[in-house]
């Protein structure tokens, strides 16, 4: 049965790692994979979940399972995060997910069980994943073009030409905060001007929501969704866990919808759930459940809020020193753009070439389209990383 299969096709982030891994070198930096690291290349637990996990290991009294759009308290305290604490929760409806990737896949497959015909709309470029995972709910994609990589900025006038001429009921996806790969988000003048034509050609937004908290904090992070949801009718938004709360492995993370009133929330619920119970039942419950805690718990929430505005506030630093040290070493401004961007991610303009010899020969692990990792920078190293850089371009 297996003899006929082609070879399958490893994606380029998880292929990095792999080689990364493998990788005996001491000195190798790794700027692949989205995931936060300290000044010693860790990704410690934070602390705020080690106390969470500990309560729940006291407390927890069942194993029972969860059901299949998993505990209401963590859905909740999601919504509240995500859509404000004065969120109209009437018209919004929650389910936990195996991570935003969970949560990504079972609303495209609840939209194209609902709109079949619909194409969605992905920004060019962007997450190399959502391109396989949205193909295998079975849609087709289109692409609106979004960074100009000779300038390093937003291609906005394009977007919203491309958007304006989208079949009306089609999809669009868009990155709620730190655009992955380009770190380049829209301002809030260009998010009413992409809510005005959602709104004229009735384009449906579907928001990825992995980095709340990784750019300006997680108020302001998520001021574009709660903009959007003041103006739409309905959206759906994919949040996750992963990144702010640091629980990668354990796969939290929340499926949300925004409906015109609570009779078709409620519907959309439903048809979430049955999409669930297909495909894995029931979502896992340790990262959602020890993520409830810390959310819920003032005292936990705060603890947690202090870790997540250091990591945060490393990055940017990080930011600020590399564009510094590029700048000195290529004796040019052309790296400032570094600083002005979000989140975890930059392009950095390199091509495939010099992508592969820093690699091969310097141990340098970068994205095949030039993404860095902003907080694998080693900051004690940056002028030598600068000088590595500059002498590939
Ligand atoms: C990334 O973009 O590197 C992360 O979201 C991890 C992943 O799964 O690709």
């Amino acid at each position: 049965m297996f003899q006929s299969l082609p070879e399958a096709k490893t994606d380029a982030i998880l292929q990095l790692l792999a080689l990364f891994r493998e990788d005996t070198r001491e000195n190798k930096v790794d700027l692949g994979v989205g995931v936060y690291k300290d000044a010693a290349g860790a990704t410690p637990v934070m602390t705020a979940i080690k106390k969470a996990e500990k309560q729940l290991l006291e407390t927890q009294d069942t194993k029972s399972y969860v059901g299949p759009i998993g505990s209401r308290p963590f859905c909740s305290a999601m919504v509240s995060q995500v859509f404000g604490s004065d969120a109209d929760t009437d018209r919004i409806r929650c389910a936990q997910s195996a991570g935003g990737s969970g949560a990504l896949r079972i609303l495209s497959d609840m939209l194209r069980k609902i709109r079949p015909n619909a194409k969605v709309w992905v920004s060019d470029p962007t997450w190399p994943n959502h391109v396989p995972l949205l193909t295998a709910a079975g849609f087709e994609l289109e692409r609106y073009q979004y960074y100009d990589r000779s300038t390093n900025s937003i291609t906005f006038d394009q977007m919203i030409n491309t958007l304006s001429a989208a079949p009306e009921n089609d999809i669009v996806l868009l990155h709620g905060c730190c655009h992955n790969p380009t770190g380049a988000d829209l301002n809030m003048d260009q998010w009413k001007a992409v809510a005005d034509v959602c709104e004229k050609r009735s384009l449906f937004p579907f928001v990825d929501f992995a980095y709340q908290g990784f750019g300006d904090g997680l108020e302001e992070d998520a001021q574009a969704i709660r903009y959007l949801a003041s103006r739409m009718p309905e959206m759906v938004v994919a949040a996750s866990c992963s990144k702010n709360l640091g629980l990668y492995r354990e796969r939290a993370g929340a499926a949300m919808v925004l409906a015109e009133n609570s009779v078709n929330a409620d519907r959309a619920l439903g048809m979430l759930g049955g999409v669930i119970r297909s495909n894995y039942s029931m979502p896992p419950d340790h990262g959602a459940n020890i993520s409830n805690i810390v959310l819920s718990d003032p005292a936990l929430n705060a603890e947690w809020q202090g870790e997540l505005n250091a990591m945060r506030d490393r990055m940017i630093g990080l930011r600020v020193a590399f564009a510094a040290a590029l700048r000195k070493r290529s004796n040019s401004a052309d790296f400032d753009f570094i600083t002005e961007q979000k989140g975890m991610f930059s392009r950095l303009p390199l091509n495939t070439e010099q992508i592969e010899t820093l690699r091969s020969e310097h141990g340098i692990y970068i994205v095949g389209d030039g993404r860095i990792n902003i907080a694998g920078l080693p900051g004690d190293a940056l002028d030598e990383l600068a000088e590595t850089i500059v002498s590939v371009l």
